[in-house]
């Protein structure tokens, strides 16, 4: 099988890149969370807790859940391969949608799943779809909200709608590793929806919590899953010292709302700048944008530009969007490069 694919994020011949690629959080974690791991180095001798209480018991103040459901991960892609290897066999198939994480693809190769994806209209996920596409072996359903590549928001109702249509045996996992970009007055928790069953909800650090290189995912899991789960993760995936920066960087959610208003303004700021240039941007409710260039020529181009102007943003051929490039959302003054940059190149083209 083909390796799940990550991008090649150098720039031109001796540039230091400005990676926009892989939608990492614009800043870095802060100094209370960098102090708080350089503190606990000390204790570097000793086996991390594998159940990740104090973690969990932290999380579960901060959003009002239950510890005894939450699971940690090291990221929540080990959370979705767990799953995966716990529950699909070569006779299974999953379904996603169009534009959904690929990385769902690999992990279904691996244990040999079959796919069916629900087409996304105008970028959108639409609840039909996925309930028209269901096929008679599907035992998953996987839905990113809000959604990656497209930054699209699919509402809370129509996720319960899904639930409620779906087979009780049918697992919905539903990703929501963007979720605390999405403006709160969108969309609120979901994570009373595990009490229906069969339904996990994943979330991670490497987003808005700027922790992407310690690698910390965690889910809401109903008992039984939680418990066939634990059997097959690894129990000590999770460093400690990747749970005293996640404690302390989910104690500080004064840190997140900040954080959710700077990605907010940059990409308001990026989208209209882009438009201004005629190009189409998908409304995106996450630290990320896609932006249409009308076809693959036009978007290899600008994406050649982009790189030899330090900015390396992601192509969008492996998602079946190559006239598409996605830019994830950085600090001010690389927003502003990017938005002079590409105005330079339509100069150029003549766009
Ligand atoms: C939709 C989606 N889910 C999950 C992940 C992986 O998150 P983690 O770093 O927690 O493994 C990503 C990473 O880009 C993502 O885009």
């Amino acid at each position: 099988m083909d390796p799940y694919a990550l991008p090649d994020i150098t720039a031109g011949e001796d540039l230091e890149p400005i990676v926009l690629a892989q939608n990492e959080h614009a800043y870095p974690p802060s100094a209370l969370v960098q102090q708080a791991v350089v503190d606990a180095l000390g204790q570097g001798h000793l086996y991390p807790d594998s159940d990740c209480s104090e973690l969990r018991a932290t999380i579960a103040g901060v959003h009002r859940l239950n510890p005894a459901n939450i699971v940690c991960g090291a990221g929540s892609m080990e959370l979705m391969s767990t799953l995966m290897l716990a529950y699909l066999s070569s006779t299974d198939r999953i379904l996603m949608t169009e534009y959904g994480y690929l990385f769902m693809r690999t992990l279904a190769r691996l244990v040999g799943a079959g796919v069916d994806a629900a087409l996304e209209p105008d970028y959108h996920v639409e609840v039909d779809r996925l309930i028209d596409a269901l096929q008679p072996d599907t035992k998953l359903v996987f839905v990113v909200n809000p959604g990656n590549p497209c930054g699209s928001l699919l509402h809370n109702d129509e996720i319960r709608r899904l639930r409620d249509a779906l087979p009780q045996d049918v697992l919905l996992l539903v990703d929501e590793a963007y979720a605390e970009f999405v403006d709160p007055q969108f969309h609120a928790p979901l994570f009373d929806l595990i009490e229906r069953g069969n339904t996990v909800i994943t979330r991670t650090f490497s987003k808005i919590y700027g922790l992407a290189g310690l690698r910390i995912g965690w889910g809401y899991f109903p008992d039984e899953i939680r418990d066939q789960v634990r059997k097959v993760q690894n129990p000590s995936s999770l460093s400690m010292l990747s749970q005293v920066a996640a404690r302390a960087a989910m104690q500080d959610q004064d840190g997140v709302d900040e954080a959710r208003g700077l990605i907010a303004a940059q990409r308001d700021f990026l989208t209209t700048e882009i438009e201004r240039l005629g190009l189409p941007v998908v409304p995106s409710h996450s630290n990320f944008i896609l932006v249409d260039f009308g076809s693959p020529q036009a978007a290899a181009a600008a994406f050649e530009f982009l790189r030899d102007h330090r900015l390396v943003v992601r192509p969008m051929g492996g998602y079946g969007l190559p006239a598409c490039l996605r830019i994830t959302i950085g600090t001010s003054d690389q927003m502003q490069l990017v938005a002079r940059v590409l105005g330079d190149w339509r100069g150029q083209t003549g766009g």
